[in-house]
């Protein structure tokens, strides 16, 4: 009479369900049987807990702290947990979804706002240390139904397809070309070199930033391909 021995080896890549404390090693399920204790996606669906800053957004709660702020012109208060980061409070409790999320964690530039006239990385930002600041975030540029001229350089130029790193771009250069007016394209380039686009190669952008700084500095705007096709 022979006697099978299970194999104790798994699979490459698989993860080896741990026995429960106190529960005997060779009771576990096999590697191929399902575990009920494992919890596994199913499909594609990614399911995302909530947070506990999405539970407890503009709840008084033992923890919330007041927040009061100017967002695009308009002054804000509410109430918030202390590890909201910025970029949640513009997107969810004030609706301003031009700021996107990319990385979240203070690579990519999508989330660049303008806080006090300076660029921060709202995902890496919290909401209370906005406290008492004025933001601006991308929908704060146009003024009255007019894009202001970068937009307007950035869409007669072509310095954008899919648009994700937009609002991020137009807010870095915002604060760029405040400081430098006459900016030449190795310093435009290194100006946007924290915001990545994946779509554009860059050059279309360099072209719309160096025509907005002509415009702003009250020269005739560059001829752009929209000029072109008429
Ligand atoms: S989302 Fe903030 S830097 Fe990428
Ligand atoms: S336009 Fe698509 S990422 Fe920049």
């Amino acid at each position: 009479m022979t006697h099978r021995v299970r194999s104790t080896t798994t699979r490459p890549g698989a993860v080896r369900p741990r026995s429960a404390p106190g529960r005997p090693r060779d009771l576990a399920p096999p590697d191929d049987q399902p575990d009920a204790r494992v919890d596994r996606p199913r499909g594609n669906q990614v399911e995302h807990p909530p947070t506990d800053t999405d539970r407890t957004a503009g709840e008084h709660t033992d923890t919330a702290r007041p927040v009061r702020m100017t967002v695009n012109g308009q002054p804000v208060r509410h109430h918030v947990e202390p590890r909201r980061t910025l970029s949640d409070f513009l997107r969810r409790d004030c609706g301003a979804t031009g700021v996107h999320l990319g990385c979240e964690h203070g690579v990519c530039g999508a989330c660049t706002v303008l806080l006090d006239g300076r660029t921060a990385r709202s995902c890496c930002t919290l909401a209370v240390q906005a406290d008492g600041g004025e933001v601006t975030t991308v929908e704060g540029l146009a003024q009255g139904g007019e894009l202001d001229p970068l937009q307007e350089a950035f869409w007669r130029h072509h310095g954008l397809q899919c648009g994700f790193c937009t609002p991020g771009i137009l807010l870095t250069v915002t604060e760029f070309l405040a400081e430098n007016p006459d900016p030449s394209d190795e310093e435009i380039r290194a100006a946007i070199s924290g915001n990545i686009c994946r779509c554009t190669g860059y050059q279309f952008i360099v072209d719309a930033v160096r025509s907005a700084a002509a415009v702003l500095r009250g020269e005739p705007a560059p001829q752009a391909p929209v000029d072109r096709e008429g």
